[in-house]
């Protein structure tokens, strides 16, 4: 007997088939759609790897044709693919979201147009088979090069993934915009303990790659970051500079976490006493985190050098902050 998560699956990736079927077979998909891809560069072989679709303007083409082929509009409205009996993707280029298996289990669509009030993205709602907060967009075709490489690149955006997977650099997931969870931790570290954030390079991007980082050095991760150079994400730099000049950026601008986040701090502080003490109080609270005794204990050695700070002040910051969480 099917499962109910198999029968939404399959009714999934008649939606995959449907919105592929739209991009490379018919006449506005390609002038659309595949002309915006080519544009950004994506080649077919990307594009089919990543299960890139398309949505057209028409807001009855996915639920004529599902239903046609037998799928239960009841199914459809659940898996947020029709809404109030109306195609809820519609004008909009699309990309597949995989589970570990390499099966379709939600959507995003992204807006063509410049001028439009809507959303850039809109996502398939949480349902049975789709629980965003354990999901990491490219994990599927990122996952042999993950635990090859004993690292994962964590970029924000679909495009990012696919841009830098397309160039050579296939250990990269995305959070989608959002910040990280205990579920995406737990994900991450089925296949690496190295994790590397790679965040675009303006406030919101150092913003993101601070916030949600407690989560994954509480699951005992390695966490390094790299910032892109002002007003650039990932993809764009790729496509401005290359796969070498871009890995050559990686390996020098890798900065160990902690590090990285004491240097932000400190240099934000300044010479102002008391915003330094806050600084070094909130670096004590990040480093009461590490939970191996000796990882801490290295941090707390480099630390104390760093900041100019005898050891055993800091190690008993370090416990303080460990007593006030409990
Ligand atoms: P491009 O503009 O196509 O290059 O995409 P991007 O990934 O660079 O977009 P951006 O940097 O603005 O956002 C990063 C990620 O945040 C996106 O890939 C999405 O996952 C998510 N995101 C951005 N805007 C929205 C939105 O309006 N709604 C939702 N749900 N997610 C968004
Ligand atoms: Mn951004
Ligand atoms: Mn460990
Ligand atoms: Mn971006
Ligand atoms: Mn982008």
């Amino acid at each position: 007997e099917l499962q109910e998560r198999d029968s939404l699956i399959i009714t999934n990736d008649f939606a995959r088939s449907y919105f592929e079927d739209q991009l490379y077979n018919t006449e506005e998909g390609k002038s659309i759609g595949l002309s915006y891809f080519k544009q950004r560069g994506f080649l077919k072989e990307t594009m089919e790897t990543f299960g890139l679709g398309y949505a057209p303007v028409s807001r009855d083409g996915l639920l004529k044709a599902a239903t046609a082929a037998g799928h239960r509009e009841e199914q459809l409205e659940k898996l947020g693919l029709i809404r109030n009996r109306r195609d809820f993707f519609y004008d909009r280029v699309m990309f597949t979201i995989h589970n570990l298996a390499g099966k379709p289990i939600a959507f995003a669509g992204r807006v063509l147009k410049k001028d439009v009030k809507a959303p850039k993205y809109v996502n398939s709602p949480e349902t049975e088979i789709y629980h965003k907060s354990d999901v990491l967009y490219g994990m599927f075709q990122a996952r042999q090069a993950v635990r090859k490489l004993d690292n994962v690149y964590m970029v924000e955006g679909y495009t990012d993934v696919i841009s830098l997977h397309q160039n050579g650099v296939r250990n990269v997931v995305a959070t989608s915009g959002t910040s990280l969870t205990s579920g995406q931790a737990s994900l991450v570290k089925r296949f690496t303990e190295n994790v590397t954030l790679l965040y675009d390079g303006d406030k919101a991007g150092i913003k993101a790659a601070l916030r949600g980082v407690d989560v994954l050095l509480t699951a005992d991760l390695n966490v390094r970051v790299v910032v892109l150079p002002e007003g650039q994400d990932p993809d764009s730099y790729m496509q401005q500079v290359g796969s070498t000049a871009f890995e050559q950026y990686l390996e020098e601008q890798r900065k160990d976490f902690l590090f990285f986040k004491a240097d932000l701090l400190l240099e934000e502080a300044g010479d102002d006493v008391a915003s330094r003490t806050t600084a070094i109080r909130d670096i004590g609270s990040t480093l009461a985190l590490v939970e191996d005794p000796l990882k801490r204990a290295a941090y707390l050695q480099q630390f104390s050098g760093r900041l100019g700070i005898e050891e055993k002040l800091l190690i008993n910051l370090v416990n303080k902050a460990i007593a006030d969480r409990r």
